[in-house]
């Protein structure tokens, strides 16, 4: 069972330069919210209550103006600086203290899930004691990202940014892992661009034989946010599901709420926090 997750909201975002010059990425606009909550929103839902926030330097302050300790969202966020990134396990010599020898989610803060079969994965994933899970996509152009091949059902091998075609199957930016995350991180040497691989550590699952794996289906959607052109159109993508549905994606006090983590106090609370705007009309209606 996984109670803890690391979002990680590290990097220097350059692609998405000059944005990014003194915004930290993950908190730039996907349509009406920061970037942030929509990760945030995916840990909530896989019933994470526990979250390790790793950011850059001199932006802790930025977060916890928005997101606080948690308790507006009936959870506890805590932050941490990554001084340089040196690839996504990193995330696991920095949460060391956090995880304290228990199983850990992670999420990439610039990662966009949605769909509908999506929160039942999350749930039912979350249970897993031993090993790890990773959740597949298929997309059009791999070679961008971490990619599994899968044989009879099982997965044959991962490559990271592959030259040459494997799959379709991209290995998207959520990950479950057993307690022996930060043992197999540190075992991890840097790859050629000189960062630890996440499909490294992944590797090692699959070597002592537990590995699993989601395929998230047709009528869901991932997307990470990393280029002008992604934000752009995950933007839209919110913009038209918000508006043609009349719901909010990653609203995070409706997750909380339906859970029964927060009262609608806490949300008279949160309208006023957040004032006259869109996302408070919306909280009215809740
Ligand atoms: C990272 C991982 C890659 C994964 C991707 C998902 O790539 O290394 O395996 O598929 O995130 O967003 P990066 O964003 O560092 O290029």
């Amino acid at each position: 069972m996984i109670k803890k997750g690391i979002i990680l909201a590290g990097g220097y975002g350059t692609r998405l330069s000059p944005l990014t010059k003194c915004v930290n990425k993950q908190l730039l606009p996907i349509h009406d919210k920061p970037m942030i909550f929509y990760p945030l929103s995916v840990l909530m839902l896989a019933n994470i209550k526990n979250i390790l926030m790793i950011v850059n330097p001199g932006q802790i302050e930025n977060f916890r103006n928005l997101l606080g300790n948690g308790s507006r969202y009936g959870i506890k966020i805590k932050y941490k600086t990554q001084n340089k990134p040196r690839g996504l396990p990193d995330a696991f010599n920095l949460g060391r203290s956090f995880i304290k020898n228990e199983n850990v989610a992670l999420i990439l803060g610039d990662n966009f899930f949605y769909g509908q079969s999506l929160t039942q994965k999350l749930e039912s994933s979350s249970q897993h004691k031993i090993g790890a899970t990773i959740f597949l996509k298929e997309v059009n152009k791999p070679e961008n990202y971490g990619v599994a091949k899968i044989q009879k059902n099982k997965i044959k091998n991962i490559v990271e940014k592959p030259k040459k075609f494997v799959s379709n199957n991209a290995v998207t930016g959520l990950y479950f892992f057993d307690k022996n995350v930060c043992k197999y991180t540190k075992k991890l040497k840097p790859s050629k661009r000189g960062e630890l691989e996440i499909t490294d550590l992944i590797n090692e699952y699959k070597k002592k034989g537990n590995l699993k794996f989601e395929q998230i289906g047709r009528g869901a959607i991932w997307s990470d946010a990393g280029k002008i052109e992604d934000l752009i159109n995950v933007s839209n993508y919110v913009r038209s599901v918000e508006k043609v549905q009349g719901i909010k994606i990653a609203c995070l006090e409706e997750i909380a709420l339906l859970k029964k983590w927060i009262s609608k106090d806490t949300i008279r609370k949160n309208i006023k926090f957040y004032g006259n705007c869109e996302y408070s009309k919306y909280l009215k209606d809740l």
